[in-house]
């Protein structure tokens, strides 16, 4: 089975075996039957996080459980289980409907339910951790579900227990967030301040934020449907305060926030841009020309010549600046 449409990037590769589930009974029938060789299989959400180097010699199991339901509620908060086969965007909307506050900054990031709690998705200065409640998984080998509370995911900077330690050992399930009934409007992140006055925007909303948020990200990030991409290939480094300081005399221009513990987070962005990246193009494989973070496909650029450009990249940037970059996407 060609995996090209199963991956925003559009990468053409082939999976040895291809199949879809729709309830964790299922998927339990589907391992009992097809035990894989070697661990060699996947969870698939929407394709919107990977990057396939090679065919996939194993199988790859679809996931689409779906539902949305709001299971509890307090005086402050509502509770909402989403399968993790649900659309993310979907989900958003579904929440500004009812007015279920905290998902708003997170609008039109691409993917599902149950890839956002894998590297605890991030915008706009919210985080998935912010709403998170819990989760339910099924242990791929001891067949059994497993409930993970927010602490058991430790959540980090596109990071948790799931990229790591946990790494291909569970299907996510369900999600439960924890949603504000009063919204506490999250602004700080410049931009969206700016496109609300663009907007007009008098009384403040999570709709408006919602939708300051989507054009934002339309005027400067690729849609997968017309450009093959994984959003941002890297991570934003962080480096010491020293470090900071010393190459903000080199690089007066330099984009850093400070972070607690004496660190600076760096634009990555930034840093690609003035190794000359931003717009080159190579074969079918490229750095996006409005958003140096973002590695394109235009068409039929193979996986592994994405993954040597971001090698390229990383080797630019780590000899201009004597910063390492890390990967964000999932290579395979
Ligand atoms: P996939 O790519 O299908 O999977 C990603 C990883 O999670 C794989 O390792 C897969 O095996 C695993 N996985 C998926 N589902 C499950 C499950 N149910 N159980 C266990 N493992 C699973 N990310 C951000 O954080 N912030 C952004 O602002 C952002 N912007 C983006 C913009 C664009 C244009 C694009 C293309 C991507 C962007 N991303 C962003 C990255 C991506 O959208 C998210 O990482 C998203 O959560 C991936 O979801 P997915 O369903 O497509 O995951
Ligand atoms: N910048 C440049 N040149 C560029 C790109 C960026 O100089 O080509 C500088 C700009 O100065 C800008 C700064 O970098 O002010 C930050 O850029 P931007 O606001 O576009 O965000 P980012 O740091 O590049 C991060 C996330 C995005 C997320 C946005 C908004 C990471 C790795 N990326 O990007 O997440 O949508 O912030 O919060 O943290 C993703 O993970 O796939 C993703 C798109």
């Amino acid at each position: 089975v060609s995996l090209k449409s199963y991956n925003t990037f559009g990468i053409n590769v082939i999976a040895k075996q291809f199949t879809k589930f729709s309830t964790i009974d299922e998927l339990n029938e589907l391992l009992a039957a097809k035990p894989a060789e070697n661990n060699n299989q996947m969870i698939l959400g929407g394709g919107s996080n990977i990057l396939f180097t090679k065919n996939f010699d194993g199988i790859v199991l679809k996931n689409e459980i779906k539902g949305i339901e709001k299971v509890a509620e307090d005086d402050d908060f509502v509770y909402v289980k989403a399968g993790s086969g649900e659309n993310w965007h979907q989900f958003v909307l579904y929440c500004i409907r009812y007015n279920y506050a905290g998902v708003e900054n997170l609008s039109l990031i691409p993917g599902n339910v149950g890839a956002s709690p894998m590297q605890n998705i991030g915008a706009y200065g919210v985080e998935i951790k912010d709403v998170f409640h819990e989760l339910e998984a099924f242990h791929l080998h001891d067949r059994k579900s497993v409930k993970f509370t927010l602490s058991d995911c430790h959540f980090g900077y596109r990071e948790s227990v799931f990229k790591n330690i946990y790494k291909n050992q569970f299907a996510i399930a369900n999600v439960t967030y924890k949603l504000r009934k009063q919204p506490q409007f999250n602004t700080t992140y410049g931009a969206i301040e700016q496109e609300l006055e663009k907007m007009n925007v008098k009384d403040l909303s999570i709709q408006a934020i919602s939708q300051a948020v989507i054009n934002i990200r339309s005027s400067k990030l690729p849609d997968p449907k017309d450009i093959g991409n994984a959003g941002s290939f890297f991570k934003n480094p962080s480096v010491t305060t020293e470090k900071f300081e010393s190459l903000k005399k080199e690089f007066p221009h330099i984009v850093g926030y400070p972070l607690q513990g004496n660190h600076f987070k760096l634009a990555a962005g930034w840093l690609i841009e003035q190794c000359g990246w931003k717009g080159f193009r190579k074969g079918d494989a490229g750095c996006h020309a409005k958003q140096a973070l973002v590695l394109v496909n235009y068409g039929n650029a193979t996986g592994k010549e994405v993954f040597d450009l971001s090698t390229d990249i990383l080797k630019s940037v780590e000899e201009k600046f004597g910063v390492e970059l890390e990967r964000e996407v999932n290579i395979l």
